[in-house]
């Protein structure tokens, strides 16, 4: 911890929400207004008709709140909910396309505080890719403005894809106290001060990537989240996303945010399982971009990050106490080869945040962990751009989002 939070006089979580559950999807075809925006704002998704899990389709930066007021229609709370994702999904009839040939795709597609001292800034640049400085080595990406670029793209895909930026049932018109776990690029943290004047959002990280013009209402700092948790106050919402392949104690960290919540607070996890699989088996496990996946998250797994946290994420809510757990599952293609255009619109978003991502994903743990060269690194990497290319390979991956309640005793 660097600095503390020091914001008196928030309320604890509304409990009123706390038997109110959300409602079903209902599929709805969506524009491609974000095709043509590859990091393109969160209103370019919003103003996209999207499947919701809430009344609030078309504004998957809407307003929670009135989730929170709206009766469920879905399964009780607690329940895993059915999901309209665990259909199969539909793929465009294949294009004529050589298995060998490059896709016409093409690659077209703070204020924040800390009281430490330079060295926190001090990056490192390795592989032409610039690195966290505090807690040297801890986390494998880069933090980079290509690296946050490609967050905000993330950022894009899975508001579009669960319509919110959070599924919580939280009455946020009232008082909130709110920490985003491992904020990046902060835009999240960002996005819900702006949305929700009433709450007060503390975001953190190991970088200071955080925007330096933010609504008065929203606060960084950086810090490391398996470090000790020193906040004075607690929270009435804790919120982690895509913190896959960083975590060295997920049950401690799930513990640490179960202690420093409120009474009644709430947390939600969202999380992917990085694993990428296909339906109709067009990704096959010797395909380049299959083992290219298995070996990151292979190679995660050896310094002890969990690369799959996404389908543990209940049964550890589950474990450490919290109560009115929620799940839903989200089938996220890779690529725009889905019929649904909404869907096709979430692939184009993940192929373009891989296509971005892929060395800054890989480096670290390639040279560091599995002892590659540079340039073996490099030629495997090509391989697996050209099969990301490729329209014919139908991969997806999971995500996931969990939320629960503490208890009010
Ligand atoms: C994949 S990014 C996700 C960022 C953000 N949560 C989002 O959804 O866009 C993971 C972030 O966690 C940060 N991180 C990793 N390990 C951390 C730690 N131990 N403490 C604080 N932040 C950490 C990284 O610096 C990075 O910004």
């Amino acid at each position: 911890m660097t600095e503390q939070d020091k914001k008196p006089g928030l309320a604890p979580a509304s409990t009123a929400a706390a038997t109110t559950g959300k409602a079903e999807a209902a599929p709805v075809a969506a524009t491609s207004a974000a095709a043509t925006s590859p990091t393109g704002s969160p209103a370019a998704a919003a103003t996209s008709p999207v499947e919701s899990p809430t009344a609030a389709a078309t504004s998957p930066t809407g307003s929670p709140a009135a989730a929170a007021t709206s009766p469920a229609t879905g399964s009780p709370l607690g329940e895993p909910t059915a999901n309209p994702q665990d259909a199969i999904i539909d793929a465009e009839d294949d294009e004529d396309y050589p298995d060998d040939i490059d896709s016409a795709l093409g690659d077209g597609q703070s204020t924040y505080t800390t009281s430490l001292a330079s060295s926190v800034f001090n990056y490192p640049v390795e592989f032409g890719r610039r690195y966290h400085a505090y807690q040297h080595g801890r986390y494998t990406r880069p933090n980079d403005e290509q690296e946050m670029d490609r967050l905000l793209i993330i950022h894009n895909m899975v508001t579009l894809a669960t319509g919110e930026l959070f599924l919580a049932p939280i009455d946020m018109e009232k008082p909130q106290r709110v920490l985003d776990i491992g904020t990046g690029n902060g835009v999240w943290a960002v996005e819900v001060a702006d949305n929700y004047p009433n709450a007060f959002v503390l975001g953190n990280d190991l970088s200071a990537n955080m925007p330096n013009f933010v609504p008065p209402n929203v606060k960084f700092e950086v810090d490391d989240v398996e470090s000790d948790w020193v906040y004075e106050e607690k929270f009435t919402f804790i919120f982690s996303r895509y913190m896959a392949a960083s975590i060295l104690d997920w049950p401690l960290l799930i513990q640490r945010t179960y202690e420093n919540l409120e009474p009644g607070g709430w947390a939600e996890f969202q999380d992917f399982d990085i694993h990428y699989y296909s339906e109709d088996d067009t990704l096959k496990s010797n395909d380049p971009l299959a083992i290219w996946i298995k070996s990151m998250g292979d190679a995660a797994a050896a310094i002890g990050r969990d690369p799959q946290p996404g389908y543990k994420l209940k049964g550890w809510f589950e474990n450490q106490g919290f109560t009115n757990i929620f799940h839903r599952k989200y089938k996220l293609p890779i690529g725009t080869w889905p019929k649904d255009p909404k869907l096709k619109q979430t692939g184009l978003h993940n192929f373009m945040q891989i296509n971005q991502g892929l060395e800054g994903l890989s480096m670290r743990l390639y040279i560091n962990v599995m002892k590659w060269t540079h340039e073996q690194a490099t030629v495997m990497l090509a391989e697996v751009r050209r099969r990301l290319h490729n329209p014919n390979i139908h991969a997806m991956m999971d995500y996931h989002v969990v939320y629960g309640q503490k208890p009010l005793n």
